[in-house]
């Protein structure tokens, strides 16, 4: 095969799409999802459009070629929400969807509009349905019949954690507790740790093997997990605001607000507090763990727990997530969902999974 077939291979396979695609955010999920598109699962797909923070592309024959998220930025054009959202509608395809693959407060702001614009909206972005009341207020009032919102990928990177959730809800089942570990990095961090090496040892580790954000105080505060409670407990019927949910964050006050590299060289200071809280948990014969939990009669809690050996998440393995739900009708013990709860290619697969089930 000639070079230049081998750089526009992609654009041969979707002659007569049935859905186009405008794809934001091209770091690693967006990234990953690129690389969906290039295979079977993504025949019935057309790129229209892509983009960073910086730049985008539109052009087909840009759009075609191979390394594409490498080249944004040297071949892109400049950013324009509405070119992209032109290049969508100039489609023949009769289903639009945006896919959200940022952590952009901005764009998860025009989820909505972009609903009642007509396009079906997939999303890894959190910042609407995790944000402020007011903004998922709006994104149910968006959400009408024919248009999809799919966010499977905002809650456990595609395990079906909302799906199930709003199954029992629009079934009438009362749900009564949400319970579990919805962040792989703590996940990994909690389920290695049991105080023989320091806690800034592991977390280095951790940093090293991608289980964290480039700032790991980004995962540390306790925020993305609060956002994804918030999630599956408006999803179960109950809208709370930000504030009811009560935040442990492991990143002390004192290192808030320092650069980060300042943060990395001093990840030791977070050692002696969780040896001392470890050391606590082992003389009550228990293990730390990161948990959220959520109580239909008012608990709405992020943070360090100690749990004994019946504990589900007692034995977690690498970076799993584990969902625990506790219904009137699953009463008598959880209905519990375990697996890779973080990760670019199981993240882009729930996108994907999502964009295929418009049909
Ligand atoms: N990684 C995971 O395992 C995982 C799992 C579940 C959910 N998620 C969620 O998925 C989303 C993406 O995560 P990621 O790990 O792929 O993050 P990432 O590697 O940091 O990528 C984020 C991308 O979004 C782009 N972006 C930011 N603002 C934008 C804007 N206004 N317009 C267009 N693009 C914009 C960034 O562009 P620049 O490169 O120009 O900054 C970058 O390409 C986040 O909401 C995250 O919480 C991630």
């Amino acid at each position: 095969m000639s070079a230049v077939l081998a750089e526009t291979e992609w654009s041969s396979k979707t002659a007569r799409p049935d859905v186009a695609v405008v794809l934001l955010g091209a770091g690693k999920v967006g990234g990953a999802f690129l690389q969906l598109l290039r295979t079977q699962a993504g025949a019935n797909l057309r790129l229209v459009g892509v983009a960073n923070s910086r730049r985008q592309q539109t052009r087909p024959e840009a759009l075609a070629v191979r390394r594409l998220r490498e080249r944004l930025d040297a071949a892109g054009e400049a950013r324009d929400d509405k070119a992209l959202l032109q290049a969508l509608h100039a489609s023949d395809a009769p289903r639009k969807v945006i896919i959200d693959a940022t952590a952009s407060c901005d764009l998860a702001a025009c989820h909505p509009e972009w609903l009642a614009r007509g396009c079906h909206v997939v999303t890894a972005n959190k910042a609407l349905a995790g944000g402020a009341l007011p903004g998922w207020h709006a994104l149910q009032a968006a959400r009408t019949p024919g248009r999809l919102y799919g966010d499977s990928a905002t809650v456990g990177a595609g395990l079906p954690a909302i799906a199930t959730l709003r199954r029992l809800h629009a079934c009438g089942d009362r749900i009564v507790r949400i319970e579990g570990v919805f962040s792989g990095s703590f996940s990994y961090l909690f389920n290695h740790y049991d105080g023989r090496q320091p806690f800034s040892t592991l977390l280095r580790e951790a940093c090293a093997l991608g289980y964290t954000e480039p700032d790991p105080r980004a995962d540390l505060s306790g925020e993305d997990v609060a956002r994804k409670l918030l999630i599956l407990a408006r999803t179960a019927g109950f809208p709370l605001e930000r504030t009811a949910v009560e935040v442990e964050g492991l990143v002390p006050a004192s290192l808030r607000g320092v650069p980060r590299d300042e943060f990395l060289a001093r990840l030791d200071e977070l050692d002696a507090p969780l040896a001392a809280r470890n050391a606590s948990a082992m003389v009550h014969g228990r293990v730390l763990r990161y948990l959220a939990r959520f109580e239909a009669d008012g608990i709405a809690r992020v943070g360090l727990a100690e749990v004994d050996a019946t504990h589900p998440a007692a034995h977690l393995l690498g970076a799993d997530n584990l969902f625990a739900f506790t219904s009137a009708r699953y009463a008598q013990r959880p209905l519990v969902i375990q697996g890779a709860g973080a990760g670019p290619e199981v993240t882009a697969q729930a996108l994907l999974g999502d964009v295929l089930a418009l049909g």
